[in-house]
C-alpha cells in the first residue's frame, strides 16, 4: 500500500490529535508539521520535520495532503497556498468566517484539482449517520422541521482564548457550526434566514467580546423549517439536534448523550449517539461535570480530547486517508469533499449575521449572490 504523507498546519488542541490519529492508520505518515508555538514539541514527539514556514511546509515535495488546524481565521492563506502546490486540503470547522473566503478557498481546490475536506465532524457521529439512513428508509416520514440546541453558561475563565474573540473564532454561530451544518446535511440548504439575539450577560474584561445568546430562523423553500439556538447565557444545559418528520422523530442527544427515534408505527426506539455507550455515557459525565464552559469544553495545546471526541476525530481521519487511497466519494459526501458544503454552511451564517445587523429576514442568495 503506497503512503500518503502529510504535512500540518497548526499542532495544537486539535491538530496534534489529528496528527496522532493519522499516524496509526495503515497508508499514512506525518511527515512535517508547521506551527511558530507549538509545532517544536509535536514534531519531537511524531520523530518529523518541524518546518520555519508555511511556504516551507506547503512547497515540500514529499508532502501529499494538508492538514489545517490553526485558529478559525488563520485558515485561509494556508488551504489556499497548500491547494496551489497541488497538496490535497483537510481543514478544520469553520473553514472560513465569511462567505467570500470561503468561496475562494473552494475555487482554489477546484482550479488545482484537489480535494478539500472541512472537519464537519458531526457528519461521521453515529448517531447522524443512523439518521440519515432512517430517513432514507422513510421511517419519519417527510422531513418538516428541525430544531437545535447548543446552550450552556460560560463562567469566567483564567484567561480569554481566541475562541471567544468574535474577529478570530466568529462567536458561537461560526465556531459551532457543526449544528448548522448538520441540518444542512439532513435537510438540504436553507433559503432564508433570521436571527435575534446578542450579548446578554458576559460583557467586560473578563469575557471575549463574542454574543451569548443567538436565536436564528431557517427556511428551506419547501415548507421545512428549522430553528438553533446556541450560546453561553443558558444555565439549563441543552445539546441536541431534533427531526420532525410527518410520521415520526429524531432526536440526537449530545448532553444527555443517547438517540431516540419515533417511527411511523409508533414505536419508540433508542440507539447511541456515538460508536458505543461507554462513549455516551462519558460525554454526559463531562456535560455534568465543571468542565464545560458554555456548552464546551474547550480544549488547548497540551490537552487531549475525551474518548468519545477521539472516535469520531478517528473516522474523519480514516475516512479522509482512504479517499486519498483512492476510495470513491459517495453522492451524499460530495459536497464535503469540496469544500461546498462548508461554504455553504458559511452562507447560511453570514444570511444570519446580516439578517441581525440589519433587523430583516435576509435571503441566503444576498450572500451567495445566486438568484
Ligand atoms: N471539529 C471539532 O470538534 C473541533 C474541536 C476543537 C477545535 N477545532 C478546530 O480546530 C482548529 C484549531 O483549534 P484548537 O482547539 O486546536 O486551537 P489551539 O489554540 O489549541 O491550537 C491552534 C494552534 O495553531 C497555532 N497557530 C497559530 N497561528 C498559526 C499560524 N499562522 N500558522 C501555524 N500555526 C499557527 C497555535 O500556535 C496553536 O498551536 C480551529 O479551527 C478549531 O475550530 C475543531
Amino acid at each position: 500500500m503506497k503512503t500518503i504523507n502529510y504535512g500540518i498546519v497548526g499542532t495544537g488542541y486539535f491538530g496534534a490529535e489529528l496528527g496522532r490519529i493519522l499516524r496509526t492508520l495503515d497508508g499514512a505518515a506525518v511527515v512535517a508539521v508547521y506551527d511558530p508555538e507549538n509545532g517544536k514539541t509535536i514534531a519531537e514527539e511524531f520523530g518529523c520535520k518541524c518546518e520555519d514556514s508555511l511556504e516551507a511546509l506547503v512547497s515540500e515535495p514529499d508532502i501529499d495532503a494538508v492538514i489545517v488546524a490553526t485558529p478559525n481565521y488563520l485558515h485561509k492563506e494556508p488551504v489556499i497556498k497548500a491547494a496551489e502546490h497541488k497538496k490535497h486540503v483537510f481543514c478544520e470547522k469553520p473553514i472560513a468566517l465569511s462567505y467570500q473566503d470561503c468561496d475562494e478557498m473552494v475555487k482554489a481546490a477546484e482550479k488545482n484539482g484537489v480535494i478539500f475536506m472541512a472537519g464537519h465532524i458531526m457528519n461521521f457521529f453515529h448517531g447522524v449517520r443512523l439518521a440519515k439512513k432512517f430517513i432514507q428508509e422513510g421511517k419519519i416520514g417527510k422531513l418538516l422541521y428541525a430544531h437545535s440546541a447548543r446552550n450552556g453558561w460560560e463562567e469566567q475563565q483564567p484567561e480569554i482564548s481566541w475562541k471567544k474573540i468574535r474577529a478570530k473564532s466568529g462567536g458561537h454561530l461560526y465556531h459551532h457550526i457543526h449544528e448548522l451544518d448538520c441540518i444542512q446535511f439532513i435537510m438540504g440548504p436553507a433559503t432564508e434566514a433570521t436571527m435575534i439575539g446578542g450579548n446578554v450577560a458576559h460583557k467586560g474584561e473578563h469575557f471575549g467580546d463574542e454574543d451569548d445568546l443567538l436565536l436564528l430562523s431557517l427556511e428551506f423553500g419547501n415548507n421545512t423549517f428549522a430553528l438553533i439556538e446556541y450560546g453561553s447565557a443558558f444555565h439549563y444545559p441543552e445539546h441536541y439536534v431534533l427531526i420532525q418528520g410527518t410520521e415520526g422523530f429524531i432526536r440526537i442527544d449530545m448532553c444527555n448523550t443517547g438517540m431516540t427515534v419515533k417511527t411511523k408505527d409508533g414505536k419508540i426506539e433508542h440507539y447511541t449517539t456515538h460508536a458505543t455507550k461507554e462513549l455516551d455515557e462519558e460525554r454526559t459525565h463531562i456535560y455534568h461535570s465543571t468542565e464545560m464552559d458554555g456548552a464546551i469544553q474547550y480544549g488547548h495545546p497540551g490537552k487531549k480530547p475525551p474518548m468519545w471526541l477521539q472516535s469520531v476525530m478517528n473516522n474523519e481521519m480514516r475516512y479522509f486517508n482512504g479517499i486519498m487511497h483512492g476510495d470513491p466519494i459517495p453522492e451524499e459526501f460530495k459536497p464535503l469533499m469540496t469544500g461546498e458544503a462548508a461554504r455553504a454552511a458559511i452562507a447560511t451564517a453570514d444570511a444570519a449575521t446580516r439578517s441581525r445587523m440589519e433587523d430583516r429576514k435576509v435571503k441566503i442568495s444576498e450572500i451567495t449572490g445566486e438568484v
